[in-house]
Parts: C-alpha cells; sequence; structure tokens
C-alpha cells in the first residue's frame, strides 16, 4: 500500500474530520452496488505479515492487485501460520454462477476472492481494492462476505480525443479508475474534423498533418476557417498515438477486463480526411463538406485500408464505424453519388449511406469482426448484423431491438458527460444541457417499451463523453466523477437493487477515494432543490429539500425571508396551506454556503383544472403532457428539460382552462424560457381571453415581450396580468411564437 503517500492524505483527513460534515457509516460502501452483501464483525488488518498468493490461472489479476496496493506477493515457503493471506482462487458453477462474477469473503485472518474466470477474478479484485481504499483508517478492511456479478455485460464509457488529444498516460489512468468501478467497454472516439489521432501507416498525412488543428481550443478552430497544421510548425494544436501507443493502451486495458472499441468515423465528421485526401470528397476539394463521397469506390479502399491496419491494433469483436450526423448536400449535387444511388437502385441518399455502411459491414464480418454505430445507421435500412448505438434518445434503440439486433443505450438525456451536472452558472463553461448524478441514476437502460425477449437485446448502457469544452485532461476527470461511479452502478447492478439515497450514502466514502487517487471530481453542490408536492383535495402543498450534500444542516422560512440559523431547522418535508415563500439554505459553522434558494409556493385557482390544447405541445417536450401548466409545480431556472416546461414547436401555443365555475379573478402569471442556441425563444406576445361559456371569448389583456432576441443565455420571463375586477370561468393564453422555433412555457398561476 502507498503508505507514503496517503499518510498525508491520511493526516489531513482527520483534521476535517471532526466538525462540521455529516460522515457515511457504511463498511461496505463497494459502487456499483453488489448483488449480495452479507457484513459481519471485525476487520482484517493488512500489515506487514500480509502476503497474496494466487492459483496459477488468476496470477496476473494477483500481481495486478500486488502492485496496485502494494503488498508483497507470496512464495511457496513464506507462508508461515503467522502470514495473513489474501487469496485468489479459481472455484467452479456451484460457488459462482456468472462467469463474470466473484464471491469476496473476508474474516480477520483471510481474504478470499473466488471466481471462475479472469473477469470474474478481476471484478472481486476492484472490490477489494475500493474496500481497501474507502476506509476512513486505510488497511482495515471490514469482514463481509459478498456475492456479485453484472447485469449487462456492455458497460461503457466513450472518450473523444479528437476535439482534444489527450495523452497515453491520462488514457491509462481513465482506464485504471473505470476498472475499479466495473466498467468493461472502453470506446475510443479516434477520428473526427477536429483530428486524426491514430497512426495509419498508409496514409501518414492522416497524422502528419490533420492531428495538428491551428488552435488550442476547439471554440476557436470552430469558429476560424477550421484548418490544420504540420507537426513541429510552432502554432500546430494536436497529437496522436502511434501504433505502439495503440497497443499499449489496448494490452493495459485488456489487463484491467477493459476491451478498446476503436472509433473510425464515416461517413460524415471527415473533414480532417477530405483536407489532406481531397479526391474523397465529392467536389474533390478540402474544406467544402466533412462527408466522405460514397459515389467513389477510392472512398471504400481507403476506407477498408484504414480498417485493415485498426483491426491488426485492435482484437475487438467490435468495430465501431460512426455514422452519425452526416449531411446528404454533398451527395444530392455529386454526380458520382448520383450514378451510385441509380446503379444500385436505392431510393435516396439516406439509403446511398446505408449501402455503404452495409459494404463496410461485409467486410468487417469478412474479417470476423462486428460492425457499431450511431443510431443513424438505421436511416435507409439497417446493415444485417449492426449493433446499434442509441443516441437521439430512445427510439433507435427500441427500433433495432425490435428488428433483432444488439443496441447499447446511450440516450442524451442521461448518458452525456459532457453535459453540465450542477447550476451552470457555478460551473466551467460546457456544450449545454444538465445531467446531474442523481438523474443518471435514475436510468433505467431498457426501454419501458421493450418485453422480456426483445429486452435481451439491450446489452448495456454507455456514458459519452464528448470533449468540445473540455480542453484538459483535469477536466475529463471533472466531467466523469462523481457521474461514472452512477452510471457503474446503473449498468453493473439489478434494477431492484438500486436505490439513490444508499447509493449517495456510499459515495459520500468514495469522495475519499477519489481523494486518495488524486482524482479532481466535480465535488457535491450546496445548492438545494426545493421539492413540491400538492393535494388538490386538502388543498396543501408538501415541501422538501434536496442537495448534493449529505445530510446538510438547513434552515428555512416561509414569509420569504432570508434564513439564518436562529430560522426553523429542516427535519424532514413539512406541509403548507394555501400558499408560501419559501426560503432556504444550507448552513455551515452559522453562515449559509450558498445564496438561499426562494420559491413561491402557489396553491392557486388553476391547480388540477382540465386544459384544452387548441394547438398541439411538441411531441419531443411534453413534460407533463395535459397536466404540465397547472399542476403545480413550475419549471426550475436550469433547463426546459426538467420536465416542468412545455415545449412547443414552430407553433403557437393556444390553450384553455376550465376553471369549472364562474369566478372572480385577481391575477394571472405565465412563465417562458429564452435560450437561443437551442433556438428557444420568448414569444412576441402573450394574450389573455375570458369566457363564462367556453364559446364567446372576450380579449382582456396583452403584454409584449420585452427580452431582445439577441439575448442568448437561458432567460427567463414572467408574463404577469393584473385581472383585478373581471371574472371568467374559461381562460384562454395564447403565446405567439414569432420566431418559429420553440416556445418553452410553464404553470399558468391564477389567483
Ligand atoms: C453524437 O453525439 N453525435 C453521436
Amino acid at each position: 500500500m502507498k503508505f507514503s503517500k496517503y499518510l498525508i492524505t491520511l493526516t489531513v483527513w482527520i483534521v476535517l474530520n471532526f466538525p462540521t460534515f455529516a460522515q457515511s457509516t457504511k463498511r461496505v460502501a463497494i459502487i456499483p452496488q453488489p448483488s449480495q452483501v452479507i457484513e459481519h464483525p471485525g476487520v482484517f488488518t493488512i500489515d506487514r505479515m500480509t502476503r497474496i498468493q494466487s492459483d496459477q490461472v488468476f496470477a496476473a489479476v494477483a500481481s495486478l492487485f500486488a502492485k496496485q496496493a502494494e503488498i508483497r506477493m507470496s512464495g511457496p515457503q513464506q507462508t508461515k501460520d503467522s502470514v495473513k493471506l489474501i487469496l485468489f482462487t479459481l472455484v467452479g458453477k456451484d460457488v459462482v454462477a456468472d462467469s463474470a462474477g466473484y464471491r469476496l469473503l473476508i474474516t480477520p485472518e483471510k481474504i478470499t476472492v473466488s471466481a471462475r474466470t479472469n473477469a470474474g477474478a478481476l471484478n472481486g479484485m476492484q472490490s477489494l481494492l475500493q474496500l481497501i481504499l474507502l476506509q476512513p483508517k486505510m488497511g482495515e478492511v471490514p469482514c463481509a462476505e459478498i456475492n456479485d456479478h453484472p447485469r449487462f455485460g456492455y458497460r461503457g464509457v466513450m472518450l473523444d480525443v479528437s476535439r482534444n488529444f489527450f495523452p497515453v498516460s491520462y488514457i491509462k489512468h481513465f482506464l485504471d479508475l473505470m476498472s475499479l468501478y466495473k466498467m468493461n467497454k472502453f470506446h475510443w472516439h479516434l477520428t473526427d474534423g477536429p483530428g486524426w489521432r491514430l497512426e495509419i501507416k498508409k496514409y501518414p498525412e492522416l497524422t502528419s498533418k490533420t492531428a495538428w488543428r491551428t488552435h488550442h481550443t476547439w471554440k476557436e478552430w470552430w469558429d476560424s476557417p477550421r484548418h490544420y497544421l504540420t507537426e513541429g510548425d510552432p502554432n500546430a494544436y494536436g497529437g496522436y498515438y502511434t501504433q505502439a501507443d495503440a497497443r499499449e493502451i489496448v494490452a493495459y486495458a485488456k489487463q484491467r477486463g477493459i476491451t478498446v472499441i476503436p472509433e473510425i468515423e464515416m461517413p460524415g465528421h471527415s473533414d480532417e480526411v477530405l483536407a489532406v485526401y481531397p479526391n474523397l470528397a465529392c467536389s474533390e476539394k478540402p474544406f467544402v463538406s466533412g462527408e466522405l463521397c460514397l459515389g467513389n469506390d477510392s472512398t471504400f479502399i481507403f476506407l477498408k485500408n484504414v480498417l485493415t491496419e485498426v483491426m491488426a491494433i485492435f482484437p475487438s469483436e467490435y468495430i465501431h464505424v460512426g455514422g452519425d450526423e452526416a449531411g446528404q448536400a454533398a451527395w444530392k449535387e455529386c454526380p458520382k453519388c448520383q450514378k451510385r444511388i441509380k446503379d444500385e437502385k436505392l431510393k435516396n441518399e439516406s439509403e446511398l449511406q446505408s449501402y455503404a455502411i452495409r459494404r463496410i459491414e461485409q467486410f468487417l464480418t469478412s474479417k470476423k469482426r462486428k460492425l457499431l454505430g450511431w443510431d443513424e445507421i438505421l436511416e435507409g435500412g439497417l446493415a444485417p448484423a449492426a449493433t446499434v448505438m442509441s443516441w437521439r434518445g430512445e427510439q433507435g434503440g427500441v427500433t433495432a431491438a425490435t428488428m433483432g439486433h444488439d443496441v447499447v443505450m446511450t440516450p442524451g438525456g442521461y448518458c452525456y458527460f459532457d453535459h453540465y451536472q450542477a447550476d451552470p452558472a457555478t460551473q466551467p463553461l460546457a456544450i449545454g444541457g444538465y445531467l446531474t448524478v442523481e438523474h443518471i441514476y435514475s436510468y433505467e437502460p431498457v426501454p419501458a417499451e421493450l418485453d422480456a425477449f426483445k429486452a435481451k437485446y439491450i446489452l448495456g448502457a454507455q456514458a459519452n463523453i464528448w470533449t468540445e469544452y473540455i480542453p484538459t485532461t483535469e477536466h475529463v476527470d471533472y466531467m466523469a466523477y462523481p457521474r461514472l461511479p452512477a452510471m457503474a452502478e446503473v449498468t453493473w447492478s439489478e434494477k431492484g437493487n438500486r436505490n439513490f439515497d444508499d447509493f449517495k450514502t456510499r459515495l459520500q466514502a468514495h469522495y475519499r477515494l477519489l481523494q486518495r487517487l488524486n482524482v479532481n471530481y466535480c465535488r457535491p453542490s450546496f445548492s438545494l432543490e426545493v421539492g413540491t408536492k400538492f393535494d388538490n383535495q386538502a388543498k396543501k402543498v408538501t415541501v422538501s429539500f434536496k442537495s448534493e450534500q449529505y445530510k446538510p444542516v438547513i434552515y428555512y422560512t416561509l414569509d420569504g425571508s432570508e434564513p439564518t440559523n436562529l430560522s426553523t431547522l429542516y427535519k424532514g418535508s413539512f406541509e403548507v396551506s394555501g400558499s408560501a415563500k419559501v426560503a432556504a439554505a444550507i448552513f455551515e459553522n452559522g453562515l449559509f454556503k450558498e445564496k438561499p434558494v426562494k420559491l413561491d409556493v402557489d396553491f392557486h385557482k388553476a391547480i388540477g383544472k382540465k386544459v384544452t390544447y387548441h394547438l398541439p405541445y411538441s411531441k419531443n417536450y411534453v413534460a407533463q403532457k395535459e397536466e404540465t401548466l397547472v399542476n403545480g409545480y413550475r419549471g426550475g431556472s436550469l433547463t426546459y428539460g426538467d420536465g416542468q416546461w412545455q415545449g412547443f414547436e414552430s407553433n403557437d401555443m393556444d390553450v384553455t382552462i376550465d376553471l369549472e365555475k364562474v369566478d372572480n379573478l385577481k391575477s394571472l402569471a405565465v412563465s417562458f424560457m429564452q435560450q437561443t442556441g437551442p433556438g428557444v425563444f420568448m414569444p412576441d406576445f402573450v394574450e389573455v381571453s375570458l369566457s363564462d361559456d367556453g364559446k364567446e371569448f372576450r380579449k382582456v389583456k396583452t403584454i409584449n415581450n420585452d427580452i431582445p432576441l439577441t439575448q442568448s443565455t437561458l432567460t427567463l420571463k414572467d408574463f404577469k396580468f393584473s385581472l383585478s375586477g373581471e371574472k371568467g370561468r374559461y381562460i384562454r393564453v395564447f403565446a405567439k411564437n414569432g420566431q418559429h422555433g420553440f416556445l418553452f412555457a410553464d404553470e399558468v398561476i391564477i389567483y
């Protein structure tokens, strides 16, 4: 064990330990949660007399463990009675049923890792290593019996090294951590417009030229003419892996139970290829489009030559060929592509792409490999034995599984680790989105549409780390941790064995582990989220607070005043009758850690009433469907994807709310959002009309938007109508979608 390094960490930890924060007391805090854990009293103490012994088949696993935990291997003559053993042993199906499973038995005298296969022994070894690193006092391993096996065989992480290049040393660190969390597929996104990263001996220009770009950050390069420089140019930014580097990574990963799946992008995202081999572009010119010409046989010769070298480096059965986001404009204008469409009797450009993927699949199959591609490969017809990575939501996965194809689930809403993980105002710039640890944890990889038979086609799930906005290795750590452990549990642990509160408790100990391993993880946020639950009958609202902190000290007020440590101490959810102005914060040493969160809890007249849509809401942003606008829950200030904001795509919003009786009215408010990047704009105006019978409406008021269309960052606006003196039963709210982009609306609050 690296006592020299860890002792320092340990000392600091003890100083910090006692006063201010709650600590998890879970003794066995393994992530992902094992299938069965039986805790026993006592500990196995690792000391100078501890030795590792192994059956011959697990010698490599045992020596990896010895290296990681810095415990000496035992020779046969050394196993005296006073020596305490950690034993790696081969067992039969009667002891460990699953081929990737293991049993870990820890008694005060001996630790035994039992498994049937190398993968199983590695999984058991990682659980043991975690147990060592998780304890407040390193070296004291709690006694327990653990029986464990994975739910899914595919537990993936993708790292994009094209948008930014990361050296071999970092890839190894990344793989070490992946294996510690039992993730077993490393999808390596090696090629894309911003840089080709793998040496191909037949095409040296791919790395001597297009592994090097004109600007350091992706954004600067993207906003420039997007050119490349020659290796050695003082201004060149980039890098690549030699074939020897890549082989070293493959071997390193294999030792840790990880398969490296290389991705070579085609036919889109190939700007860098066309920059040095413009003859493969429809225009035969560089920098015109990013798509390979599919009418030109040279394209297929090139791809096969590249893939031949790739297959010689990567023994992985799967070869990922991209297939995503290819534009069709160049193919439409290209006589060679059009001739191909005609000759092959294809219907359109989607079928042309499908033709290309099939042709590549035939080649891979002839070499006994399997094709993996992003879900666009479904369009124009899926290649016969292709496996689909479902990223544009879950539909691609559902369709492919229904057709009897294998699927890896990686939908954007749960698996894109380039999205923000906390309030964007507190975070380094990211591509957008909002993906918390808790939201990842809530993911179920088998789509609800699939029956038990079809569910078998779901091989597992994958986290994707695209690196447009992740320029350094420290930043990759930051985006991956602690979200990757959440994904590890989603893919490893049985659904019924997953519980977020329990995960959060275990995660507390993993912060210590990540500190000990010098991982630059994202620290848990001090932000509070207010949860509300409306009881329509009793006209009561139940309020609760949620935070990434473990058992935080929260004070709150209900009159909107700033809370202090003399305000009410939060002890669990509480009820509010009518309305309240909730303000709350997490406190440490008498002061709040972050500005108090404020929320008006409204038990307004429209809650639970019927809403009629005269124009539809967007199929992609249904939120809570017909209940959204009057369910009492207000869309939050972080993202339109929080399940409360309802989208209106291209069309206006036009709804009528039925209050069930003619009533005296005081006010109406409705919120909209603007975020111009994804095309979300404020309405030009919002108009309120009233009616007693639902037929004859009279316009009461219109409010024009005053947020400029140029305001790009996420902005909320409440359109507030005073309705004093007005009466009505039916209330029609109309919002003009002048930009024909998205409107996002929430909660029509009526008093
Ligand atoms: C992707 O995110 N373009 C697969």
